[in-house]
């Protein structure tokens, strides 16, 4: 029996009164590993806990109640490590958007901190030759400082956003800093070819490293790179969809939209995530056809409201929302329901399965797991999935109706085709999309990854000070 340790940011836990467990695709994915390994989890608790005794009695029931090893941070490094580094100067960077990247040095300092932290608590909790799973950008640094403390464990990173290209990714003030600190890994993993591709000649041109076919040759010792796209829990879906709540829901939301054509969109209210852009390609739509039949459902969720850009993306969206509301709205017909909160999963599904259209139209996003649920939630296959050809997922669904999210008008078309479609054409693009996403699912997408993590050859290291 290996022990795996897996890594990200935040654990899969809110921490209010009492500790609820979140189900986030991840915790899903390593549902079955856990089952029959050695398995911890460690990230952060996921909001500042300041008494000593607080923190220790947590640590004891998150360990006793589901194997995670919490960190806890100080309020001043969670503003500088997670709302500063990891998601002003680094999410907007690795998502095409250098205007949107803000850099302080002493973020980076805490960024470094909070990593060796991590690599600390790491290194004493592992047994020998254990296998570690590192999780996305806020955990860049991570891998090498590892390394350096235990070169016997082997490594995984896996990076959940785009790679962007050298161009890009060269913006960065601490890019070197980033690039050795992931080529401490022995195996890191990406969404797609291209992502993978970006990597390697940003290696390349940045550090002078060559690359053989999947191997970078390192100082010390070699690191494989791979693809591996992320899926969703479809077990977990189509279990849900097999329970009275979910029926009930789809029921309730057959008679409220009875007689109108429904479009989703489902999202983190994110600036990558395109919606003022998509609100624009509806408004359009509307002008142009005068539809009334029409409801466009809108779930956005509340994320990073620390990050003054978001503030400013939900004062963007309200007044585009109330905009088209205001034009196009009559008694009894409100054409936008924006929703800023989550949904709970059986609402979701059952949502997903009334929508005759999903609209999934990031400005850019690694894989975007939305569109793999909406496909899981049409077991009739009468749908249709218009979809970014910026998100990591078109590369698996080429079925989908692919539009560029800059272009509204052409959004605006894709839709009024969408709606026009006959349930014949409907099923034929939809049903392949569903088969590819039933075959490859979260359990198989880490079972890949940990299984190529198990099977890195250690023998080839070549000393330590890699
Ligand atoms: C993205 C990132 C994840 C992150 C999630 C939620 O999907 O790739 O690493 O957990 O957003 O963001 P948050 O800042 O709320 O943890």
């Amino acid at each position: 029996m290996v022990a795996l340790i897996n890594v990200s940011n935040r654990l899969p836990v809110t921490i209010a009164n009492t500790i609820k467990p979140s189900s986030g695709g991840l915790v899903s994915a390593l549902e079955g590993y856990r089952k029959t390994h050695d398995f911890m989890w460690v990230g952060w608790s996921g909001g500042p806990v300041d008494s000593p005794r607080r923190q220790r009695e947590l640590a004891e029931e998150l360990k006793s109640r589901f194997g995670y090893h919490p960190l806890f941070i100080s309020q001043q490094d969670i503003e500088a490590y997670y709302t500063g580094f990891s998601n002003s100067s680094l999410w907007p960077l690795l998502h095409y958007l250098p205007s949107y990247s803000r850099f302080d040095h002493n973020w980076f300092e805490a960024y470094k901190k909070v990593n060796f932290v991590f690599a600390e608590n790491i290194a004493e909790l592992a047994e020998k030759d254990a296998l570690v799973w590192v999780h996305d950008y806020h955990l860049m640094l991570l891998p090498r400082l590892l390394h350096e403390l235990r070169p016997d464990l082997r490594i995984g990173y896996f990076l959940h956003t785009p790679f962007p290209s050298y161009e890009i990714f060269r913006c960065h003030p601490n890019r070197q800093e980033l690039l050795e600190g992931l080529l401490g890994a022995d195996l890191i993993g990406f969404h797609t070819s291209g992502y993978l591709r970006h990597f390697r000649s940003t290696v390349l041109r940045l550090l002078g490293r060559e690359s053989r076919i999947n191997t970078i040759a390192g100082k010390g010792h070699d690191v494989t790179i791979g693809v591996y796209p992320i899926s969703i829990p479809t077990d977990k879906f189509l279990q849900k969809m097999t329970s009275a709540a979910y029926s009930r829901h789809l029921e309730e939301y057959r008679r409220a939209y009875a007689g109108k054509k429904v479009v989703i969109g489902v999202e983190r209210l994110d600036y990558t995530k395109g919606v003022p852009r998509r609100l624009e390609a509806i408004e359009a739509f509307l002008k142009r056809t005068g539809r009334k039949d029409v409801v466009f459902i809108f779930i956005n969720v509340p994320s990073r409201e620390s990050v003054p850009a978001y503030q400013a993306l939900r004062r963007e969206i309200e007044h585009k929302v109330s905009r088209i509301n205001g034009n196009f709205a009559s008694i009894g017909n409100i054409p936008v329901h924006f929703i800023h909160q989550s949904v709970n999963f059986s609402r979701l599904c059952a949502l997903y399965t009334l929508a005759d259209v999903a609209m999934v139209t990031p400005l850019v996003d690694g894989m975007n797991l939305v569109a793999k649920e909406y496909l899981i939630c049409k077991p009739d296959g009468d749908g249709v999935l218009i979809l970014s050809e910026f998100a990591g997922a078109a590369q698996e669904l080429p079925q989908a109706s692919i539009v560029n999210p800059y272009d509204t008008a052409q959004m605006a078309r894709a839709l009024e085709n969408a709606l026009n479609r006959t349930p014949e054409e409907r099923q034929k693009r939809l049903a392949p999309m569903r088969r590819r996403i039933l075959r490859y699912n979260a359990q198989r997408w880490a079972g890949d990854f940990i299984a190529d993590l198990a099977g890195v050859d250690k023998s080839v290291e070549k000393g330590a000070g890699a």
